[in-house]
């Protein structure tokens, strides 16, 4: 746990397209990162896509072997069902941005490890702080865990919103099941629906002004991740509307 200042957090731009061309410079830093072992056996890395300035985030677990080759987050099977529930509640993928706690694909689809989820964790903080999202989605028990700093299982706490400060700034998280369980039980599609329709209101709902808030993502303390540029491609820019 670290104290973060009121407001934006102290380097973070308060204009939406400056915080979009920082957002562009993490992903390059990303694209080369070597923090864990996923790097050697990844193909591309899967930062994240969307609206660089949306209200809501999505944050899932890890790539699978679509995203891993695409390097797009969510463009398999779940994903086509995470796009299902977006229209379901009027929204669309562009509307919103998608991510996961790992931003390489665990061979096989293992399990994420303690490990790896530290070492990609100044990404997903970075990631929230510049895109400074009103409302989170947490999708299934890797990202719940991890953003609500709590060991208690999806099951007991799915279609709950809880306060939390993240990137130095109030934000409502709402744990969801996972895409891919809803797609194995019928039970867990329809309760993803409903909780699904919680989201418009919750977009609407008031946050509190940040006061000296501490923050519930560690800052990065060892080396800065957005260093070290690598070439991108214009088509990979365009990651971020
Ligand atoms: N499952 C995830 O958690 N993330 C993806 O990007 C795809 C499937």
């Amino acid at each position: 746990m670290a104290e973060t200042q009121t407001g934006s957090l102290p380097g973070i731009p308060d204009g939406a397209e400056e915080r979009r061309e920082a957002l562009v410079e993490v992903y390059r830093g990303a694209s080369a990162c070597e923090r864990c072992a996923l790097a050697e056996t990844r193909n591309k890395v899967v930062f994240g896509s969307g609206n660089s300035d949306a209200d809501l985030m999505f944050v899932g677990e890890a790539p699978g072997a679509e995203e891993d080759r695409r390097g797009l987050p969510f463009v398999g099977r779940a994903g086509k069902f995470l796009g299902e529930l977006l229209e379901g509640i009027g929204m669309q993928r562009e509307d919103v941005f998608i991510n996961n706690v790992l931003c390489c694909r665990p061979p096989g689809n293992r399990d994420p490890q303690p490990e790896e989820i530290e070492a990609c964790r100044p990404w997903l903080e970075s990631r929230i702080s510049l895109i400074q999202p009103r409302v989170i989605g947490t999708l299934g028990n890797f990202a719940t865990k991890l953003l609500t700093g709590k060991p208690t299982g999806i099951t007991k706490v799915r279609g709950s919103a809880q306060h939390h400060t993240l990137g130095g700034r109030p934000v409502l998280l709402l744990p969801l099941f996972h895409p891919a369980a809803g797609l194995r039980t019928r039970a867990v599609a329809e309760q993803l629906r409903e909780d699904f329709k919680l989201i418009p209101g919750l977009l609407t709902e008031p946050l509190p002004e940040p006061i000296a808030a501490v923050d519930d993502l560690e800052p990065e303390t060892e080396s800065d991740p957005m260093e070290r540029p690598v070439e991108v491609s214009a088509d990979q820019m365009g990651l971020f509307g």
